[in-house]
């Protein structure tokens, strides 16, 4: 095959082969939390918890990504629109964690352990059908809570 071709044939074969990709989204959010069980006494709770059972709260700085997998649009070269991605999970997450204390004031958290691994579940939750709404699958929930610890959730 000539050279000049090349352009045409991989037109062409890109505009019928299904493509599938991840994307992520990051966003950050400030909130407090504890970690602690009610029904353990203060030094129970420091024994399992260490500091983060402190009982006047103390905060993280987190980062969240969030991966949607897709398939590459041929209309618009797009899994899915990003600007879609970030305020689904502006409006569904971030606003209602931001500068809050995620054990008391935050309507998915209620009567959970506010661990880094409670907090990625409950993301899924609030965006999986929204997600599939917008026309991708959500892949992972990335949860980096300090320098050193983050989660992963795939859902299962
Ligand atoms: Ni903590």
């Amino acid at each position: 095959m000539p050279n000049h071709n090349i352009n045409v044939y991989y037109s062409a074969i890109t505009s019928y082969l299904v493509l599938t990709m991840f994307i992520t989204r990051r966003e950050r959010f400030s909130a407090a939390h504890r970690l602690f069980r009610e029904d353990w006494t203060d030094e129970k709770n420091l024994e399992v918890f260490g500091k983060c059972s402190n009982p006047n709260w103390h905060g993280h700085n987190y980062t969240l990504f969030v991966t949607v997998e897709g398939e590459v649009s041929h209309e618009t070269g797009f899994v899915l629109n990003l600007k879609i991605l970030s305020s689904l999970i502006q409006n569904k997450i971030i606003d209602k964690v931001d500068h809050k204390n995620l054990n008391i004031e935050v309507d998915f958290m209620k009567n959970k352990i506010v661990s880094t691994e409670n907090i990625a579940i409950a993301f899924w939750e609030e965006l999986e059908n929204d997600i599939i709404q917008s026309g991708g699958r959500l892949h992972c929930i990335k949860l980096v809570e300090t320098e050193n610890n983050f989660v992963e959730y795939f859902g299962k």
